[in-house]
């Protein structure tokens, strides 16, 4: 296994930077690591006809690695340009295009990454106004289009002024750093899903039933259609709470 760190923000020693260490501290022992700060590359698109160095020698290092560390600030309220650029210029390296331009996952297909940024905005103004939602779903596209898998992410709001990590944020990192470092799954959330989905259905079903049970002192719930379409309605309404109410919650970044 190898996990490579890439560090996307003007600063060689900030908070990004320490966040990305934090987790590269807690990678197994038995893991190989590599960090890079992207600014020590001079990135630029690959000229038609013409070689460029720099991109074959981050594609390699790509290559090289099962897991993909980004730690990009967020500036303006989106990915960090450099982080962007990187991605700009990595664009016919990560995809493959067909004849109509389409694009398909390219060679880094079923490697996985997880993403880190951090913010001025408080936690609260960052959980209302998603201040860093822009940099985590611009890495996720590119990485989705690239056919790269997600394993987490950690956001980190509050930073102006902060000069060390809060400990929770490091208790964090630990667990991502011990994550990665074993063999993951090609995708290990899709029996968490069923599982959430069954608990989501089981317990709608049962609410629907005990409103029903109440409302059966009002109207008979005798009848096959009446209990039918109530239950329909109320179980339809809950549901929509619910979905609601889990991707608001589960989009929310503090
Ligand atoms: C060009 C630039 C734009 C920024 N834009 C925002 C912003 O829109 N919202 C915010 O909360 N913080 C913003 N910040 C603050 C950074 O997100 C914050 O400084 C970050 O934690 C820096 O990480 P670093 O120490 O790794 O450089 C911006 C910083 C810079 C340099």
């Amino acid at each position: 296994m190898k996990i490579l760190g890439i560090l996307a923000s003007h600063q060689r020693n900030g908070i990004n930077a320490q966040l990305l260490a934090e987790v590269m501290k807690n990678v197994n022992e038995s893991c190989e690591q590599e960090t890079i700060f992207l600014e020590d590359y001079k990135i630029t698109p690959r000229k038609r006809g013409e070689k460029n160095l720099v991109l074959e020698e981050l594609s390699e290092k790509l290559m090289q690695a099962d897991v993909w560390v980004f730690a990009a600030p967020t500036y303006w309220r989106e990915l960090s340009g450099v982080l962007k650029n990187f991605f700009d210029c990595m664009r016919p390296k990560f995809v493959y295009f067909k004849q109509n331009g389409d694009t398909i996952p390219g060679p880094f297909k079923n490697k996985h990454y997880l993403s880190l940024t951090s913010c001025y905005a408080s936690k609260t103004e960052n959980f209302i106004t998603g201040v860093t939602d822009e940099s985590f779903k611009t890495i996720d596209r590119v990485m989705s289009t690239a056919g790269v898998i997600k394993v987490g992410e950690i956001v980190l709001p509050g930073t102006f002024g902060m000069k060390e990590l809060p400990e929770n944020k490091k208790k964090i990192c630990k667990k991502y750093g011990e994550k990665i470092s074993n063999k993951i799954r090609k995708d290990d959330s899709t029996l968490k899903r069923y599982i959430q989905l069954f608990f989501m259905i089981a317990i709608m079903a049962l609410l629907t039933m005990g409103i029903q049970a109440g409302l059966g002192s009002v109207v008979s719930m005798n009848n096959f259609w009446i209990n039918y379409v109530s239950f329909t309605i109320i179980f339809f309404i809950l549901l929509a709470i619910i979905l609601h109410f889990v991707t608001f919650m589960k989009h929310r970044r503090r």
